[in-house]
């Protein structure tokens, strides 16, 4: 049996996410994962919330709160919009576990024994009033090139140039807008990430099947300018991971943690070890160590773009270096699929601003299966994509109401009408039964190879076409009609037709997985996978007892696809 292990980007804990966040890894990987496993794989699939780092303790401020106790609230809130997308994580760790405490600081040990790691004493701003080091985008000032007035130490957003916090004329604290700063001397940990530049361009250079945006920015970021710089992964912080040497203390590191992206891909190997700790699973290593079981384990990472570089280059320099020895053998990543960017209605959406869908607002207005099915059949894959409430309405409109949904109901109801809730006996297949699942079986097989290939929007179109088959048969068949003269006729037919609706519960699962509950459970059997489309069309046998379901998707009328237009113009407040 196949073995997948899945990870999605794990969400920044500040903030509920919106609709262009979802799209870019959560969404995909539960595709992915609802997919493998209908066709038999054992899968783990795993996602967590990333706690650490300035955004979280600034948020926590504003919140007025623990930064602990507001990390638990909000994964908790994140947790439960995730159960409402229908996301099916095995697990939804934390990164502040204490599983990932104990990783992280064994994955520095061990960089440290591998010699992989530097102590570099640096000059930092210190902020009195705030009582504490800034990171470089939290101060503000005016920008030397171009004189705007809220340069941030990294860069100046108005004219791009890249600044040092030094650089700044005026500068401020951009959390308090103290002016008391110091320039502080405080020494860090750099991972030597330059020293493994050959091993990790070899490696990447292997991935001749990955998407090119995935490949493209690893390479940029292996070859570009100064090439693989060595990175810090440590910060002068209060909440994070304590910087220490496996479980021993770091001389010289006190009261210092490992820098956010450092610890967060890591959760990804802690959240299994959390998923068996809740009495989830038996053997976590089982999935991340080739040496204790994952050797025959395909690992596939979802991610947006801006994830990338830490996934390509940083964590897989972790995860090779602690192995200097080969003792610990870790799993590397198999397959990155990674996603460009969904607009909202001709700008950003933007969770510092507000701007757009949140997930909460989303689900707030329509059940997770819209979303769903117009998300992912727009996934941003090979360039950015854009959402525009009227084509939100015209396509769940259309796909879902008049093809789907049109369907199940049309053909339901016909049957019940003229031969009861079962399905009719008499009559056979014919030509136009037999060219239809031909037709089907060609369907099939491309919807597969999309869906195996991760190939969403395609996956997406081919099953879409799969439904307007069906509709188009029931259209050209015309049961109602040709009743009239020979109902054994149009009990086959009719027959045919609702053999349709399990083939589509199964295969549009993945996608939309309450309407394929629904579907399925309206003829009264189970979701399951279709393996061909030939035996599926007997599946349902004469005499077997179906209910006409509800409305499966309701249409979005002007009205209100203007009013949610209207309601989303704006900030989120
Ligand atoms: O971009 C983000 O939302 C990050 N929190 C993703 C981290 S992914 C991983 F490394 F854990
Ligand atoms: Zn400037």
């Amino acid at each position: 049996m196949a073995r997948i292990l899945i990870t999605s980007a794990i969400p920044y804990i500040n903030g509920i996410k919106h609709l262009g966040n979802l799209v870019g890894s959560q969404l995909p990987a539960d595709l992915h994962a609802r997919y493998m496993r209908a066709r038999g794989a054992e899968v783990l699939f795993l996602c967590a919330t990333d706690e650490h780092g300035t955004p979280a303790e600034l948020a926590a401020a504003k919140a007025g709160k623990p930064v602990d106790q507001y990390c638990a609230e909000m994964w908790a809130v994140q947790a439960e919009l995730a159960e409402g997308f229908r996301l099916s994580f095995d697990h939804f760790g934390r990164s502040s576990s204490p599983q990932n405490h104990r990783l992280t600081q064994h994955f520095a040990g061990r960089l440290a024994e591998a010699g992989l790691i530097r102590e570099v004493s640096e000059k930092q701003m210190y902020s009195n009033f705030d009582g504490r080091f800034l990171p470089d985008r939290y101060i503000e000032g005016t920008c030397p090139n171009c004189g705007y007035d809220k340069a941030r130490g990294d860069q100046c957003e108005n004219c791009t140039k890249q600044l040092d916090p030094t650089d700044l004329i005026n500068p401020r604290s951009a959390i308090s807008g103290s002016t008391d700063l110091e320039v502080r001397e405080t020494k860090h940990l750099y991972l030597r990430q330059s020293a493994m530049r050959d091993e990790l361009s070899a490696w990447i250079d292997a991935k001749t099947d990955w998407p090119v945006l995935t490949t493209s920015i690893a390479k940029k970021w292996l070859n570009d300018g100064d090439g693989l710089q060595d990175r810090g992964i440590t910060r002068d912080l209060d909440w994070g991971i304590p910087v220490k040497k496996g479980d021993q203390p770091w001389p010289g590191m006190e009261g210092k943690v490992f820098y956010v992206w450092f610890d967060a891909p890591i959760e990804y190997i802690a959240c299994a070890a959390e998923w068996v700790d809740a009495g989830k699973g038996a053997d976590w290593e089982r999935w991340w160590r080739t040496d204790k079981g994952a050797g025959d384990v395909r690992y596939v990472q979802f991610m947006g773009k801006d994830n990338v570089p830490f996934h390509t280059l940083s964590f897989p320099a972790t995860i090779l270096g602690a192995n200097f020895d080969g003792t610990e053998p870790w799993k590397l990543v198999d397959y990155i699929k990674s996603f460009n960017y969904l607009n909202y209605d001709g700008g950003q959406f933007s969770t510092s601003q507000g701007r757009g869908v949140f997930m909460d607002q989303a689900l707030s207005i329509l059940p997770a299966d819209y979303w769903r099915w117009w998300l992912l059949s727009h996934a941003p894959e090979t360039s950015d994509s854009e959402f525009t409430w009227e084509a939100f309405q015209q396509d769940v409109n259309k796909d879902l109401a008049d093809v789907l949904g049109n369907f199940v109901s049309r053909i339901t109801k016909f049957c019940r009408s003229k031969f009861g809730e079962a399905v009719p006996a008499g009559g056979a297949y014919g030509p136009q039964e037999t060219a239809l699942i031909a037709d089907l079986a060609a369907r099939l097989a491309r919807y597969q190879a999309h869906m195996d290939a991760i190939e969403i929007r395609k996956a997406a179109a081919e099953l879409r076409a799969i439904w307007v088959a069906g509709n188009e048969y029931l259209q050209a068949a015309g049961p109602w009609t040709v009743y009239k003269e020979d109902p054994d006729r149009a009990a086959a037919m009719t027959r045919f037709a609702l053999n349709l609706i399990p083939f589509y519960a199964g295969l549009s699962a993945p996608f939309i997985p309450d309407a394929a509950a629904t579907m399925a459970g309206a003829m009264g059997v189970d979701v399951v996978w279709p393996e061909s489309a030939a035996d599926a069309m007997h599946m349902l046998a004469p005499g077997h007892a179906f209910t006409v379901p509800e409305v499966m998707f309701a249409k979005i009328d002007d009205d209100t696809r203007a009013g949610w237009a209207a309601q989303f113009a704006g900030i989120r407040g």
